[in-house]
């Protein structure tokens, strides 16, 4: 079977206010009334294909993971409690060393949308028969703006059906070499979506990123287990290098492919990808909490504390919590990293 590898670890802020390090993105229901989480736990059911999941968490969000996976009706994850982040290749590596050398890990984000799993789970079974003879599978999202926040993958030879060799993976290049990327056609945004065995992903890591391998296995070896929780020992996981998986592995890797699939991937990156992501009312409006809306069209009104009534304007972001307050013009939510930067000055 298929074991599904969860990493939740990654804090988010661009989804501030909402998003804070207590309760990070991938806790939150954003899009639907399920949280981004639970939503991801729910794409591959226990059934003859996929065992039960390993979640890969930073300690700190144990009992609230527990809490929502209990909810969402998933049983027998085992939860890996990181005591520190070391980003996601030694994340996975936990993972791989705790899991059973020839089972085929797929490694998912916590917090991304796919509107369509069935498709999903097809380009799964497209890479499987590759993936179990030590290929690296990557899911590649068909590109519609230069975007600098994605890995992206040349696609080379055709390998079997739909499914492709990668020619190149670049993580993260600037703007005008994704361009470039998009002008010349033939390659793929990387999902951050991952199919391998665990003994692959442990021979690739003592190949490129050798004290990573060493660490995660001084660090399960010495690990506490409390039922279902496994804790890394510390000191062995807090020596691990910390890089992403894309930059320590995939970039370098021998036998990478590629399964180009349209599923309608979504990172749920920012406020604007949410308005575009939730249901809408005739007017344009997503709205979220207690809200009254008067002659406003196309906005995004999310509140968790105070109503928040809007009148007469259109196309803004406005999201309330109990503490703070966003308000910005729809279409440049990605700005709201400047707001984050002057409260990190302040302190
Ligand atoms: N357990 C654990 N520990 N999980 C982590 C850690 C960690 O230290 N750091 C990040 N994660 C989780 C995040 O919560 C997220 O679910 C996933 O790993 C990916 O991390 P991100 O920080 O969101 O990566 P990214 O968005 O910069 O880039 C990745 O995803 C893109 C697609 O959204 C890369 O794989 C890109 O190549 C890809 O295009
Ligand atoms: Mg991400």
């Amino acid at each position: 079977k298929i074991v599904p590898v969860i990493l939740s670890g990654g804090s988010g802020t661009r989804l501030w206010p909402l998003s804070r390090t207590g309760r990070p993105k991938q806790l939150l229901a954003l899009t639907h009334a399920d949280t981004m989480l639970q939503l991801t736990a729910r794409r591959t059911p226990q059934d003859a294909r996929f065992g039960a999941p390993i979640v890969v968490a930073n300690a700190a969000h144990a009992d609230v993971i527990a809490d929502q996976l209990a909810t969402a009706g998933v049983e027998g994850a085992l939860l890996i409690l990181e005591p520190m982040a070391r980003n996601t290749a030694p994340a996975i590596a936990l993972a791989a060393v705790a899991a059973d050398p020839d089972a085929v890990l797929l490694v998912m984000p916590s917090d991304h949308v796919i509107a369509d799993p069935d498709a999903f789970r097809a380009a799964i079974d497209r890479a499987l028969p590759l993936v179990s003879d030590g290929a690296m599978a990557t899911f590649g999202i068909e590109p519609d703006v230069p975007d600098t926040g994605y890995g992206y993958i040349q696609a080379g030879d055709t390998l079997a059906d739909g499914v492709f060799s990668v020619a190149r993976f670049v993580e993260k290049p600037d703007r005008a070499t994704a361009q470039g990327y998009l002008d010349a056609g033939g390659h793929y945004w990387n999902g951050g979506i991952f199919l391998f065995r665990a003994d692959t992903y442990m021979a690739a890591l003592d190949t490129h990123a050798p004290e990573m391998a060493e660490a995660a296995r001084a660090a399960v070896a010495g690990a506490a287990r409390e039922d279902d929780r496994l804790f890394p020992d510390p000191v062995a996981f807090a020596s691990s290098p910390s890089d992403s998986v894309d930059y320590a592995v995939m970039e370098k890797a021998d036998r990478v492919v590629v399964v180009p699939v349209a599923m309608g991937w979504s990172d749920v990156g920012s406020w604007d990808a949410i308005h575009q992501l939730a249901d809408r009312d005739i007017a344009g409006n997503a709205q979220h909490g207690d809200v009254v809306a008067i002659d406003t069209q196309r906005c995004l009104i999310r509140t968790d504390g105070p109503l928040v009534a809007m009148v007469g304007v259109s196309d803004l972001i406005v999201v309330a919590t109990g503490d703070a307050i966003l308000i910005m013009p729809r279409g440049e939510s990605q700005e709201v990293k400047r707001a984050i930067a002057v409260l990190k000055e302040r302190g």
